[in-house]
């Protein structure tokens, strides 16, 4: 038997499997079940994520007896276990016993039993009752040989990110009594003799509700913080469970991309292994970008540790308004492309599709008509495919570009009726960035500022509104140790407590940037603006959405000025020298195509290549183990390309050695391993007939 370094995914391979609900069914379909797995290469389970009403029928009574009988049998077929702790949804006799335990909505209303994850993050006896259920697991299952994984929870805060509800309004107080004890100190961190808000007790303090018109803003900043603490807290108590019982198995609670009602650095940090649920829309021919982003994300919340990708759906899904299923060909490279981009495996939600309930029009790998179904051989045929690819498992993405994410301003920037504009949206811009990046070929990994690790070239700061002198310290060095460093508007405005910084912004960044804000001036809804072509060798840039009125540094140098409306003639865009890098500042919000102009003047400065006339759908990732790289050619696009790839080099999906061009038809990818090159190079793979080199 395979030993497994403690904390890790008990698995040998690419896991290649999905979510199974045994207890949907009959047990006479299990044998088929686990016969039909064997058949598409499935190698691993998530289970039984909303089953604590069948294991505890009655309160303290435990019934694993179906649950022994399913994972013995999948053990037997050789199929381990993703082991869900079962608590994602609690039974209805125990919110019956305790309805207290329900969330209310900010207007205080109660949400009803009759969906899932009915509890509120900060109920303790959800907590209780969710902690015994995850010991009686932990002890069942803890030393079943199928067991690969443990499965925290799932999708925390999908249905229910925040609560209103007494239970967490006195939670909310708890929490904020530990930041900041004397109320006095509250008092001074919300601003709180603005509007008359002033407290003389915690027990007045209430988190923000509906109201009679704008909300304090660091009152509502910090219930986001306490609402992603409130279920980190829950997740933390769970794995402390485990962690007692089965000390060496992992942990996870599967993430869903860059969602952000939780901060997950913060979960991240306390977990053993990344895991997410990716949907991207088939509908969407650009759908891969974004996908592109939030697995950046996914790789990096670990330090460039492999994650898993744990929920897609082989086809359609059954929650979008209109739920269009993916062609042909598209899950494999759906699926390819979470691998190139650092996942060890792929799975999906589900198995087999279901006959009842929300989920049932929901594509699984095993469609209504089962073996028939065109999912079964499509998820079939990519688990034989996977298995050409076991030499990826456990390497590293290759990224000379970070884009940071720092959820304090994603959610600061968003607080409402409150600040300049309602429009500069923080995801938009950080796709609108990251977008860009991708058009110009190259893979981002997403980091946060005070945490840049050796070897990018360039730092991309779509919106830092909430700054700190850590993060500005650790940006200064980045650029001082030959970084190029480049960021976006409204960044460096308010502190950790949303006041704005003493001589406003980019507060702890203006020696860095070498430029001071004087006044925003976002632009009404549809006006564009103009700034000058950049280093006079770009075209016009157009603005949308913002701009500012900024007074450059006598050290900075004006790369670009507005050349329209009211800031006509004034800078748009300044760089600075510092030590043996630069830091650019971006003051408006710029169209697609002017991110592209800038950023290739900057990646041209980062001793950076930038593809020329991208064919766009051409993605190219690269993952290495030091000795062999791993190019991930994935052609997102319809049409047929093809591409010349280094001599010698071979197709893993294939098994065909490269010699001139590669054709790829429409949705189609290579895999090519070749010795590995110096950390600084890049790819050559050359695109025809656009002739595009990265
Ligand atoms: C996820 C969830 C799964 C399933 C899936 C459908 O959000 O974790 O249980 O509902 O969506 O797409």
């Amino acid at each position: 038997m395979t030993a497994f370094p403690p904390r890790t995914i008990r698995l040998d391979a690419l896991a290649y499997g999905g979510d199974y609900n045994p207890d949907q069914w009959p047990e006479e379909t299990w044998e088929e079940d686990a016969r039909l797995m064997l058949e598409a290469g499935v190698n691993i389970v998530s289970l039984p994520v909303f089953s604590w009403p069948l294991i505890e029928k009655t309160p303290g009574h435990y019934d694993f007896g179906w649950l022994d009988r399913i994972i013995d049998l999948l053990w037997r077929h050789g199929i381990k276990v993703d082991l869900a702790t079962a608590t994602a949804t609690p039974p209805a006799w125990l919110v019956r016993q305790h309805p207290d335990i329900l969330p209310h909505n900010v207007d205080g209303v109660r949400l009803e039993f009759g969906s899932r994850q009915a509890y509120c993050p900060s109920s303790p006896v959800f907590r209780e009752h969710a902690l015994r259920l995850t010991e009686a697991m932990a002890n069942r299952y803890g030393e079943h040989p199928a067991l690969a994984l443990w499965h925290i929870s799932n999708e925390y805060g999908d249905h229910v990110p925040r609560c209103w509800c007494p239970t967490s309004a006195a939670h909310f107080r708890d929490w904020l009594a530990k930041r900041y004890g004397d109320i006095e100190a509250l008092n001074e961190a919300w601003g709180t003799s603005c509007w008359g808000q002033n407290y003389t007790d915690y027990d007045h303090v209430e988190p923000p509700r509906t109201s009679m018109g704008p909300i304090n803003p660091s009152q509502q900043l910090d219930f986001e913080r306490f609402s992603s603490d409130a279920l980190l807290q829950l997740f933390q108590a769970e794995i402390d469970v485990l962690r007692r019982i089965t000390p060496d198995i992992a942990v996870t609670t599967n993430f869903m991309s860059l969602f952000k009602e939780l901060n997950y650095w913060d979960f991240a940090a306390v977990e053993d292994l990344v895991t997410d649920d990716a949907y991207p829309d088939p509908a969407d021919p650009q759908a891969h970008v974004p996908a592109a982003l939030n697995y950046g994300l996914m790789r990096s919340l670990k330090g460039g540790q492999p994650w898993l990708l744990l929920e897609q759906a082989p086809s359609a899904v059954s929650w979008r308004d209109v739920n269009v299923p993916k062609v042909p060909g598209r899950m494999r490279l759906d699926s390819l492309q979470a691998i190139a981009h650092g996942s060890d495996g792929a799975m999906f939600f589900q198995w087999r599709q279901a006959k009842f309930g929300p989920e049932k029009y929901h594509s699984a790998m095993l469609g209504h008509r089962g073996e028939k179904s065109r999912s079964f051989h499509e998820t079939a045929a990519l688990g034989a495919e996977l298995k050409r690819l076991a030499a990826v498992r456990g390497t590293r993405v290759r990224a000379r570009v970070a884009v940071v994410a720092d959820w304090d301003s994603w959610w600061g920037s968003a607080a409402p009726d409150s600040l300049p504009s309602q429009r500069l949206d923080w995801l938009e811009q950080t796709r609108a960035w990251h977008g860009a990046l991708f058009a110009l070929g190259h893979t981002v990994d997403v980091v946060q500022a005070t945490d840049l690790r050796e070897g990018y070239d360039l730092i991309v700061v779509p919106n830092l509104y909430i700054a700190t002198e850590a993060q500005a310290q650790s940006l200064a060095a980045f650029v001082e140790g030959g970084g190029q460093l480049i960021v976006g508007p409204f960044s460096a405005v308010v502190d950790p407590t949303e006041k704005v910084h003493a001589g406003g912004a980019p507060g702890p960044l203006r020696d860095l940037l070498g430029v001071e804000v004087d006044e925003w001036w976002p632009l009404p809804d549809g006006q564009e603006g103009t700034i000058t072509s950049i280093a006079g060798r770009t075209p016009t840039l157009t603005t949308r959405i913002w701009t500012e009125w900024i007074e450059p540094a006598p050290s900075a140098e004006v790369v670009a000025r507005y050349d329209s409306g009211v800031l006509a003639g004034r800078a748009a865009i300044v760089r600075n020298a510092r030590g043996r890098g630069a830091a650019w500042y971006v003051s408006a919000a710029l169209s697609d195509d002017s991110l592209e102009d800038v950023l290739r003047l900057v990646l041209e400065s980062a001793g950076l290549p930038a593809r020329e006339t991208a064919d766009r759908d051409v993605e190219i990732v690269t993952r290495t183990d030091g000795e062999t790289d791993f190019i991930f050619v994935l052609n997102h696009g319809q049409t047929a390309t093809s591409v010349t790839v280094p001599a010698g080099a071979l197709d893993l999906l294939t098994d065909v050695t490269a010699s001139g061009p590669l054709d790829l038809p429409g949705l189609g990818a290579a895999v090519l391993a070749t010795p590995a090159r110096h950390p600084k190079d890049f790819p050559t793979v050359t695109i025809s007939p656009k002739n595009i080199e990265v």
